[in-house]
This record gives C-alpha cells, sequence and structure tokens, in this order.
C-alpha cells in the first residue's frame, strides 16, 4: 500500500498537546484510506535548546529533507526570546524548504459562537506571501549601544511577487473568480506600489478574474464589517500574518485556523501548522483545542494525494465543531482528548 514519510515536530507548548491527536487522526485515515505513515518524531524545540544551545541539530534541514512532508506544531516558550525560537526553527524550514506559498483557509460552521452576530458562510483563504517582504534579514539597530534606533528593510522581489500572486490568481479563479490584494499603497511605501504593479500584472492573465487592491486599514475594518464580501485575500509576510489570526478570530478562535506551507514545485517538502502559537497561558492545562492542527493534517492528506483522506477528516472536524463537544475557547468545556475522541470516532464510524 501507499507508504508516506512525515516528520513530526510538536514544539512547544500546546504544540505538544495537539500533535498526538493529529497523528492519531492521520493514522485512523489510513486504516480506512489504504496507506500508511511513517513517522519520524523529532524532539526539536525550546526544551532541546535549553539543554543543548540548538532548537535543532545542525544538520536538520538535511534530515528533513527526506521526508513527504512536514507537519509542525508551534515553537516559542516564554523564557528563551522569540528571536531565538523562530529563527531556530520555523523560519529556516519556511526559507530552506522556499515554502512561498503560506496559505491559511477560515471557514465558519454552523452553531460555532463568533465575535459577528451573524458569521454565517464565512469562507476565507488568505493567502501569505512567506519568505521575503517585511521578514527581511536586512536591517539591525544602531546608535550608541545600538540602542539609537533600529531599521528594518522590507525586500520585495519581481519573481517573488509574481509567483505567490499567480497561486492566489490560479485559486481565486477555481472558486469565486474574486481575488483581494491587501495594499498600501498611498503614498508613503516604496513596496506597495511595487506589489500591486505585480500582482494588476499577473492578474491581468486571467482575463476572468476580477481584482481588488484594498488598503491594509480598511481591509481589516471591511473585514469585520462585510466578511462574505471577500474570497481569496493575497497579502504580504506581515499583512497577510495579521490578517489570518483575524479571519481565524472571525470564525470563532484561533484554535480553528489551520496553515499550509507550500513549496508548490515540490522540490522541498511542504509543512503544516496551526496558525496559532504554543500558547503558554493555557499550555500544560489539556484544554487546547485540536482542530487547528487536525485541519492542518487533512490539508497535508490532501497534498499528499490522499484527498479522500483529507476530506474525511475535514468533515469530521466540521461535525465535531458543529455537534460537539466543544472545547474552552468555542464556550465547551471538553478537553483537547475529549474533541481529539470524538473526531477519530467519527473518522472510524463514517
Ligand atoms: P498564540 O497563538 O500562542 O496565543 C494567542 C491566544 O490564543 C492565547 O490566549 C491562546 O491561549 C489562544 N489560543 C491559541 N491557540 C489556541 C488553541 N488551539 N486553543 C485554544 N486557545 C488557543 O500567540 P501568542 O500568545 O502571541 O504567542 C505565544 C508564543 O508562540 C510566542 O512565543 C510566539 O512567538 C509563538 N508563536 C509561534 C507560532 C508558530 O510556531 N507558528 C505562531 C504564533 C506564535
Ligand atoms: C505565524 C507566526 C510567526 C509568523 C511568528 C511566530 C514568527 O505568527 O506563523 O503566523 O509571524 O510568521
Ligand atoms: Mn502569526
Amino acid at each position: 500500500s501507499r507508504v508516506h514519510s512525515i516528520a513530526a515536530i510538536a514544539g512547544d507548548g500546546i504544540g505538544q498537546e495537539v500533535m498526538p491527536p493529529a497523528v492519531a487522526a492521520v493514522d485512523a485515515c489510513g486504516r480506512r484510506h489504504g496507506f500508511t505513515v511513517d513517522w519520524t518524531h523529532y524532539d526539536w524545540g525550546s526544551q532541546r535548546y535549553r539543554e543543548t544551545g540548538y532548537l535543532m541539530p545542525e544538520d536538520g534541514i538535511e534530515q528533513l529533507k527526506r521526508h513527504d512532508a512536514i507537519l509542525f506544531g508551534a515553537v516559542g516558550a516564554p523564557d528563551i526570546p522569540d528571536t531565538t525560537t523562530l529563527w531556530g526553527l520555523l523560519m529556516p524550514m519556511r526559507r530552506q524548504f522556499n515554502q512561498y506559498v503560506n496559505l491559511r483557509p477560515v471557514r465558519h460552521i454552523a452553531g460555532v459562537p463568533s465575535p459577528l452576530a451573524d458569521p454565517a458562510g464565512i469562507d476565507i483563504v488568505v493567502i501569505r506571501e512567506n519568505v521575503e517582504g517585511e521578514y527581511s534579514e536586512v536591517g539591525g539597530r544602531g546608535g550608541p549601544d545600538g540602542d539609537g534606533y533600529a531599521v528594518q528593510a522590507s525586500r520585495f522581489t519581481r519573481d517573488g511577487v509574481t509567483r505567490v500572486a499567480a497561486y492566489a490568481a490560479e485559486l481565486a479563479s477555481r472558486r469565486s473568480g474574486t481575488l483581494t490584494s491587501a495594499t498600501k499603497s498611498n503614498g508613503i511605501l516604496h513596496t506597495m506600489p511595487f506589489w500591486d504593479e505585480h500582482v494588476a500584472r499577473v492578474a491581468a492573465g486571467y482575463p476572468d478574474l476580477k481584482l481588488r487592491s484594498v488598503l491594509i486599514d480598511a481591509l481589516a475594518a471591511a473585514l469585520i464589517l462585510r466578511p462574505r464580501d471577500f474570497d481569496v485575500i493575497v497579502a504580504s509576510n506581515l499583512f497577510g500574518d495579521i490578517l489570518s489570526d483575524l479571519t481565524a478570530a472571525l470564525v470563532g478562535s484561533l484554535g480553528l485556523a489551520a496553515s499550509a506551507n507550500l513549496n508548490p514545485e515540490r522540490a522541498f517538502p511542504s509543512l503544516f501548522e496551526p496558525v496559532h502559537g504554543s500558547a503558554p497561558d493555557i499550555a500544560g492545562t489539556g484544554v487546547a483545542n485540536p482542530a487547528a492542527m487536525l485541519y492542518a493534517a487533512a490539508m497535508m492528506l490532501d497534498h499528499l494525494g490522499e484527498t479522500d483522506a483529507g476530506t474525511a477528516l475535514t468533515e469530521a472536524v466540521d461535525a465535531t465543531l458543529r455537534d460537539g463537544p466543544r472545547s474552552r475557547d468555542l464556550g465547551g468545556a471538553a478537553s483537547t482528548a475529549e474533541v481529539a475522541a470524538a473526531v477519530t470516532d467519527r473518522l472510524t464510524r463514517a
């Protein structure tokens, strides 16, 4: 039967709590849909850093190359600077594996509480540029003791904007036919008119596609006021980061939002993870919502060509969110394990 080799990196905080449910759910899918997963678990993260001074071994990226995909929990710990943890694990994977598309879909599920009075029908995909833009490595501090100023360069390239815009235009064409581009080109930044030009050039290659460029500040408001006006949104690295936490909140919780860090050419493994972080405020209490991680696992199955299994897993999570049990972030009382068991039950019974 088909065998998929997966690197599982649970990482820190609730990453440790939502990974086992995802592994169990994927294995249940495998039994049902005729494939097996060859899991390799890596103990990389903050604990390893405390013990060895490194989040992953020197040849960590090399080790990951042989896998078909990476399933990742989260990284970040209150006692270690975020620059250390993020540049020690997550950022090298996204960059060295050239995962330039970060796909962040959300859908509202009937009955799930949202801060909006009427969240029904929200179905949005944020496509975040994932390797350049505002998250450039160019910059630093200066002045007396490096305390006088800080500079951060945003670096956008023609090829970088073109390829993510093309991915977004393709997806938008297959969905609603409308693509929204998040921008800030009203005269201050040098980078955003450049972004606009290249997104517009790419979109022009799709005669049936309607492109709307919306200023990021107004877009943030419009997403809350008129969420159903939006379908696929393409955004730069930082704008996409912020918008994807916002869209997660629209459908009820950060605990619902999954993310695929894709290398569309498949030259390197892609990475699947929740949008949320290690959530130190609830870590260790067993109440984290595993839905985001389970949806991420479903996106991974789709990517591996196990589309029936991916759909089954997505539907099992949807049904559990709709009919319960629900976790605390959604107003319920169920633990991570109880939500996860309900999903796996549905997968086995379906
Ligand atoms: P966070 O996403 O970890 O948490 C924000 C809030 O959402 C918290 O109140 C948390 O309890 C809640 N929340 C998040 N996921 C949840 C879930 N599955 N179920 C229920 N509630 C959930 O963001 P933060 O607190 O700003 O960051 C914490 C750490 O995680 C930091 O070190 C940060 O750098 C890191 N981080 C890592 C990633 C990643 O690994 N991809 C992403 C974001 C943040
Ligand atoms: C995310 C996270 C990361 C990002 C942080 C932890 C660097 O917020 O995956 O959304 O900004 O990309
Ligand atoms: Mn984020």
